[in-house]
């Protein structure tokens, strides 16, 4: 029987600058998705690439006295490097230089052009001679260009035209009918109202730039970047080539990730171009957040704020930084990057959890039983939970990659990493070593312990590829042992397998040490570079002040006992987002990660902290609060915060800790 086919693909970059640690994020994301979809059977087609035209580049070239085409290949190449060091396993790279794919962008303008739906105008808008640029009305700044500041003209410009004004109806009824068609959900109400508001037809050929692909029947025109760049998705699969099976195997694309801020071009012009060929549709756009500095600002070349994934890989190795872009940012969302998220992930979820369960594991099985773990095994009540929880992870993470919800998948996994680590607490397997009549039943825990290594090494391996063949190897296992179809499986790991201590997989990190060396070599992404100087001495008086004022209710409410504690569920949460709630002066509201997803929290401490100032902070979440409407938003919990006198209220953070943690 035919396989499943999956095709999935991430934007064609643009090589004006080099690639950075947010062209990763989009990249990692979709390599993830296909190694997980290829491990569970699906044909799967991974497509990346660069998208090399335009007057950007041109300039860019002209600057360092080269070609475009030289300049787009230096940059090219380092891209290619990227994913190679990065373990991207893409099927495909396609540049939109490439010989083939220029010759299928010639055809399919010409299609459009004979079938009516490109027609020749005219471009009108203000134009810049220096920048050569055309800019609207409201683009202009004091009436002058938007980016050199000196004065525009009303020119026109011969161009030819594709008709997107004709497809409002029909994109309108594409949402309708396939609700699924862009994700998340909030990114489609965006293009709802876009289209409402009235869709222009869209220029797709100029005259004022030669760094494109000449319209072969009026060579005076280049194609202008979109028709050009979106078409790759067919391209290159072969359509418009004499060999176009893969474009018959694979396509319609099952999803095109791409960043938020393009989502408009996947979903109302491609989908509008693709009608007007007749050819199938994408079934998915999904739109991924940005990952900002940590400043709060997006990270992008222009800015020149951005963060060097190569210099990353080369401290933390590379299932570190896929592991890291995975896990603390959920897809769809915004998030920051910080060195110090990036050290307390490395720290705390790989060197402390993951890495001692490994080495504790294996370093027993040798010690107690020379590698081989007898057969004669000891079972006790206690296991069957962690059986229970072990074989029920496949499942979990195969629902959250459906939805493309990478961290929640880490995050299944690593609730399973730390109910093993505690397992192992709970067993005492060093005080059953010293009782020989324990044997089988030391037996049977360090044989649970590796029974669930291999389950966590097999549906690991998609997001950290480098590392699970280390735990295998670890394990002295391979074959049917670590296959996705046993992930689910108990009893699994042979009775002859040679476990071996191997070595650390990620050592721990001293934090003040390298935070410092990051600052020097990517600079302060803490937020905190450009907030005024403190003045301390004041601070330290005001505390002072505060502190000596006698505390009222301390110890005067009615006591409780401890079980009354634990109906509440306190969790540590990561702020991912903040904003003012606009109906009130008090509240914030927060995107909250609580560890097993994202939520929503309203908060009074608007008088007390900058938004800004929040995001990227640790703080104790009560997570099991009845959800309540404050202010036209549901509020999904609370947030721990001391009142700490007059008009002074901290919010308790508790930084560098897991979210989803429990408190108690
Ligand atoms: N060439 C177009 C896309 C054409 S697709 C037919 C383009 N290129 S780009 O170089 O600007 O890359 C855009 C994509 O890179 C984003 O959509 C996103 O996937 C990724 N990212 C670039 N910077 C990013 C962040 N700071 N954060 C997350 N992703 C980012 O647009």
């Amino acid at each position: 029987m035919d396989k499943k086919k999956f095709y999935i693909t991430t934007p064609i970059y643009y090589p004006s600058g080099k690639a950075h640690i947010g062209h990763s994020y989009c990249t990692v994301g979709s390599d993830a998705i296909a190694r997980y979809k290829r491990m569970q059977g699906y044909d799967v087609m991974f497509l990346t690439g660069t998208d090399e035209h335009g007057q950007k580049i041109e300039q860019k070239a002209a600057e360092e006295g080269i070609t475009p085409k030289e300049y787009v290949d230096k940059i090219v190449a380092g891209f290619q490097d990227l994913w190679k060091l990065l373990d991207i396993s893409n099927d495909r790279f396609i540049r939109t230089t490439d010989d083939y794919h220029v010759k299928a962008v010639q055809k399919i303008f010409r299609t459009l052009y004979d079938k009516g739906e490109i027609y020749k105008g005219a471009y009108k808008g203000w134009y810049c001679t220096p920048c050569e640029s055309f800019w609207t009305e409201t683009q202009l700044k004091d009436h002058k260009c938007p980016d050199c500041g000196r004065e525009v003209t009303w020119s026109e410009e011969e161009a030819y035209f594709f008709k997107l004004s004709n497809y409002a109806d029909r994109l309108l009824k594409l949402y309708e009918e396939h609700p699924d068609f862009i994700q998340p959900e909030s990114r489609k109400n965006e293009m709802i109202q876009f289209i409402k508001r009235g869709l222009e037809d869209l220029c797709v050929s100029r005259t004022s730039f030669t760094w494109g692909i000449p319209v072969d029947f009026d060579p005076k025109h280049v194609v202008y970047v979109w028709l050009d760049a979106l078409t790759n998705y067919i391209t290159a699969l072969g359509y418009g080539s004499d060999d176009d099976s893969d474009y018959q195997k694979y396509w319609p694309a099952d999803v095109h990730f791409v960043g938020k801020e393009i989502v408009r071009f996947h979903t109302i012009i491609w989908p509008a171009m693709l009608m007007a060929l007749d050819l199938p549709l994408p079934k998915q756009v999904y739109g991924h957040g940005w990952l900002l500095f940590g400043d709060g600002t997006k990270m992008s070349k222009s800015k020149g704020n951005v963060v060097d994934p190569v210099i990353l890989c080369e401290r933390y190795g590379v299932d570190a930084i896929r592991y890291f872009l995975l896990r603390e940012i959920p897809f769809g969302s915004d998030g920051n990057f910080t060195n110090e998220a990036l050290i307390s992930r490395i720290n705390s979820d790989l060197a402390n959890d993951l890495g001692n369960l490994v080495s504790r594991s294996t370093q027993m099985a040798q010690k107690y039983f020379g590698g081989v773990i007898p057969s004669e095994r000891e079972s006790a009540p206690i296991d069957e939970e962690l059986i229970a929880m072990a074989t029920a992870l496949k499942a979990k993470c195969d629902e959250h990659v459906d939805h493309y919800q990478f961290s929640n998948a880490l995050s299944e996994i690593w609730k399973l990493i730390a109910r093993t680590n505690k397992y192992i607490d709970e067993t005492t397997p060093w005080i059953l070593g010293k009782d020989e009549s324990q044997k089988p039943r030391l037996a049977a825990v360090l044989y649970n312990l590796c029974e669930v290594l291999r389950i966590i090494s097999v549906l690991l391996t998609p997001f950290m590829p480098n590392t699970t063949p280390k735990i295998q190897a670890q394990l002295g296992i391979s074959g049917d042992a670590v296959s996705y179809e046993n992930s689910d499986k108990w009893g699994v790991l042979p009775a002859d397998a040679v476990i071996t201590k191997g070595e650390i997989l990620f050592p721990r990190i001293d934090v003040d040490k390298e935070i410092a060396a990051l600052v020097e070599i990517i600079g302060d992404t803490s937020g905190k570079a450009n907030e005024e100087p403190k003045d301390e001495k004041k601070e330290e008086k005001q505390a002072a002040k505060k502190d000596s004022k006698p505390v009222e209710g301390v110890a005067t409410l009615e006591q409780i006992a401890i079980d009354d504690f634990f109906k509440v569920d306190l969790r540590v949460a990561k702020i991912l987002s903040c904003e003012p709630v606009k109906k009130s002066k008090k509240l914030l509201k927060l995107t909250l990660d609580d560890g097993a997803g994202t939520r929503t929290v309203a908060s009074g401490i608007s008088p007390y902290y900058q938004p800004e100032a929040l995001i990227g902070k640790s703080v104790v979440l009560v997570a099991n609060l009845k959800p309540a409407k404050l202010c036209g938003v549901e509020s999904q919990g609370m947030i721990l915060a001391a009142s700490c006198g007059d008009d002074d209220v901290r919010v308790l953070f508790v930084d560098g800790m897991p979210a989803g943690s429990k408190i108690s």
